[in-house]
């Protein structure tokens, strides 16, 4: 695989660069984000650099701009630090450098760079460390190393700058500034329209060989910055040391619960700063491993490191990207940058969730959790729509607030007009795509407690839209779903997209399942629900309804037609388009009207209808939509190559599956300099594991039990991963003949090759006569 960064082929938690200068200074920020869930900062530098996208968000703090969609705020700036030697202000772009040298460690989050500046004859030697807590969500340490081979003069400037804006909207008011006991800086500040509260505090320490000086900074107070500066004369081979200890807090956290959070945040600051950096590292480096590592072991065995370094980086992101309480979600670029202003789409329920379901249900339930308490705004949105039940925003920030779409998008090449966004009011699978969500987290856990409180309620809820939804065709005597958006956003106002009307069909089966399952087994949660969803009605409705909905069936080629039209459009070459290394340049050649009416499709449709509902289709359709539908794909979309690469894996066509595996570890942390400047493409992180997993390594949920279908790529030896499976860890260890199952806690079963396995409590089997997927039938 052809990354951005190096590797190193000892040590797979290694990404870094030896290159300053490089052309990708924002693809690099990116990749090298740094967070916990709770916050997150881009992987700039501590001095300011030109075109550097300065980016820190702290998850669900939205905020509205007066006409704009509500976004994350940018909030102030922690990191920055402005250091003199002899007058000379650091900046790489002057002197000459030595030895540039800045990597993450993936392992426990750890962002190092090194360098000497050659300056005026001097050398001076800079090591900048940081990380976030993963043990202590609000904290925030760094540390520089300086050391010069001349005396030297050292001024340093470092505090809390809070001049940062979202691409010049200014979201924070400020509030106060303040000093205290001579060692501590606090900034507060209030988003304008949330009217939620921040608090901002840092420290300073510093050292001469270890000795810490008691040396009293100047502070200087500006619009929304408050700075401590340090004047230091460093001899010859002295180190000097500066450890800058940060802290935030909001006033919507749910941990911290003090009415003067001014005072409680710089009160915890100063316990933190009891620790040096390294025990406070070392502390955040146990719960990485935990958390997290623990939870969820992939191992891949191969002459290359890159696999292993893509599944790391993936995870990595994942867990530095997705929030701690139900009432956040991980956006679509997680916290890593201003794209998509921090908003969650089917992203997390298509694409992340299964990571989550399969490693560490809790977290799982938790974002499972935000779509239930986004019930009241996806009942707005119905409401407006001119539907009943609950209609889920495609673009969702606070879960009350619904549909946080953007209306205008970016100007059509034709008209110059600003192109209006639809998907905000039809591309309306969203809300089939969460009870997809909830079903495999019930399948796969089990967790009868969060059927009652929450699942049953959102599928009930969402199957109430749908039938709301259907419209009635005379002359077929069928119901259809028109006007849509189906996951192939080239195709606005789309009549009967297959991917939408099937998932609509089977949410309304499910939610006959669970009037069933509460009819019989808890009388008393029907009562309940009926008085708020009017099940008895509903449940008429959905029998009426559910088998006259149209599903388009493969016609004499076996091709599932993508819409009502699709078949009949015109078709081009779309090989041009279809270059990884650079994003879809098909906007260049056509507008989106024209585009509307070709056979080109941005991402997996009718692939991923596929791919999720494996068990409806045999191999000879599969195989007949594969041949139609990817040469017409731009996969323009990062979403577009999982679908692709598991539905290959499964169909034995081992170099495609390979090629949209290596497309997909390439997303973010390939070559092309445009990709990712914005933030990272989260879904392909979740996407990354699931080829691993679900695709190679064959975990799949089948009429509710556990699938393992395993079919390696040539160029592994082995995989091994870890998976839980109704509660207890179960570990598969695969070669290309050999296939190990392992379970900690109570027996499970699981289904190889169409046979059933058990394996008892807290043991492990072999299976006999293992044959990989693709050999079969
Ligand atoms: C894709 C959507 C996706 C969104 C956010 C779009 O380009 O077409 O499917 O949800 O990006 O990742």
């Amino acid at each position: 695989m052809k990354f951005c960064v190096d590797t190193d082929k000892n040590n797979s938690w290694y990404i870094g660069t030896k290159d300053y200068n490089s052309k990708m200074i924002n693809k690099i920020e990116t990749i090298m984000f740094q967070g916990n869930g709770y916050v997150g900062m881009r992987g700039v530098t501590e001095e300011p650099q030109l075109n550097e996208k300065r980016d820190m968000f702290v998850s669900g703090t939205f905020d509205a701009f007066p006409s704009e969609v509500t976004e994350l705020p940018n909030l102030p700036d922690l990191l920055n630090m402005v250091f003199q030697v002899d007058g000379e202000t650091l900046n790489l772009k002057d002197g000459q450098v030595k030895g540039y040298h800045k990597y993450l460690n993936m392992k426990n989050g750890e962002l190092t760079r090194e360098f000497t500046w050659i300056i005026n004859h001097k050398q001076i030697n800079f090591k900048f460390t940081r990380f976030v807590s993963m043990d202590n969500y609000h904290l925030l340490a760094s540390k520089v190393t300086i050391s010069a081979d001349k005396d030297i003069n050292l001024k340093i400037k470092s505090g809390i700058d809070g001049q940062q804006s979202n691409s010049g909207t200014q979201h924070l008011m400020e509030g106060s500034k303040r000093f205290y006991e001579g060692k501590f800086i606090q900034l507060t500040e209030k988003s304008q329209q949330s009217k939620i509260e921040f608090v901002f505090n840092s420290m300073h320490k510093l050292f001469v060989n270890e000795v810490l000086l008691n040396d009293k900074p100047y502070i200087k107070m500006g619009r929304r910055q408050i700075f401590e500066n340090y004047d230091v004369d460093l001899a010859a081979g002295q180190i000097f040391q500066i450890v800058k200890y940060s802290n935030i807090f909001t006033s919507i956290d749910t941990d911290v619960k003090d009415d003067d959070l001014a005072e409680a945040s710089v009160n915890c600051l100063k316990k933190s700063s009891w620790a040096n950096y390294h025990e406070l590292l070392q502390k955040s480096t146990r719960a990485w491993e935990k958390n997290i590592w623990k939870k969820n072991l992939v191992e891949i065995q191969s002459d290359d490191i890159t696999p292993q370094v893509a599944i790391n980086f993936a995870r990595y992101q994942l867990a530095a990207n997705t929030p701690h309480s139900p009432n956040m979600n991980i956006g679509a670029k997680g916290l890593t940058g201003e794209g998509y202003k921090g908003h969650t789409f089917w992203d997390t329920e298509i694409f992340m969730l299964p990571y989550f379901i399969f490693t560490m249900p809790k977290i799982a339930r938790n974002l499972l959790e935000y779509r239930y308490l986004g019930l009241e705004g996806a009942h707005k949105k119905a409401i407006r729509n001119g539907y009943r039940g609950a209609e889920f925003p495609w673009e969702a920030a606070n879960p009350s607030d619904g549909e946080t779409a953007p209306l205008w998008g970016s100007a059509d090449i034709v008209t110059g007009e600003p192109m209006k966004v639809w998907s905000g009011f039809i591309e309306q699978h969203i809300t089939g795509d969460v009870v997809y969500a909830v079903m495999e987290y019930l399948n796969a856990t089990n967790d009868r407690d969060f059927a009652k409180k929450m699942g049953y309620e959102i599928i009930l809820d969402a199957a109430r839209f749908w039938v709301s939804r259907l419209e009635y065709d005379q002359d077929h005597e069928r119901y259809e779903i028109t006007n849509v958006i189906g996951p192939d956003e080239y195709k606005e106002h789309a009549d009967n997209n297959a991917y939408t009307n099937y998932l609509a069909h089977w949410c309304i089966q499910k939610a006959i399942q669970v009037v069933n399952i509460l009819e019989e087994d808890h009388p008393d949660l029907y009562v309940t629900l009926d008085k708020k969803l009017d099940l008895a009605e509903s449940y008429n409705d959905w029998i009426s309804h559910v088998n006259k909905i149209y599903l388009p069936q493969p016609n004499e080629k076996g091709v599932i037609p993508q819409d009502d039209k699709y078949l009949a459009k015109r078709k081009i070459d779309v090989t041009k388009y279809q270059i990884n290394d650079q994003i879809s340049e098909i906007f260049k050649d056509y507008n989106l009207d024209q585009v509307n009416d070709l056979q080109v499709t941005k991402q997996a449709d009718v692939m991923l209808l596929i791919n999720l509902f494996d068990d409806y289709f045999d191999k000879d359709v599969k195989l007949a939509n594969w041949n139609y539908y990817e040469p017409k794909t731009t996969h323009e979309s990062s979403l577009s190559m999982p679908p692709h690469s598991m539905i290959a894996n499964e169909l034995g066509l081992d170099d495609q599956a390979y090629k949209f595996y290596r497309w997909t570890c390439e997303t973010d942390m390939g070559v092309h300099v445009g990709k990712s400047v914005q933030g990272m493409h989260l879904a392909s992180c979740g996407g990354i594991w699931s080829m691993t997993v679900q695709g190679f390594g064959g975990v799949r949920i089948s009429n509710g039990k556990l699938r393992i279908d395993p079919h390696l790529p040539k160029a592994w030896s082995s995989l091994k991963y870890q998976i839980c499976w109704h509660g207890s860890i179960v570990k598969v260890s695969i070669t290309h003949d050999e296939m190990e199952v392992e379970v900690v806690g109570d027996g499970i079963e699981f289904i190889n090759n169409g046979q059933e396995y058990q394996v008892p409590d807290n043991s492990k089997i072999e299976v006999d006569d293992f044959v990989p997927e693709k050999v079969k039938g």
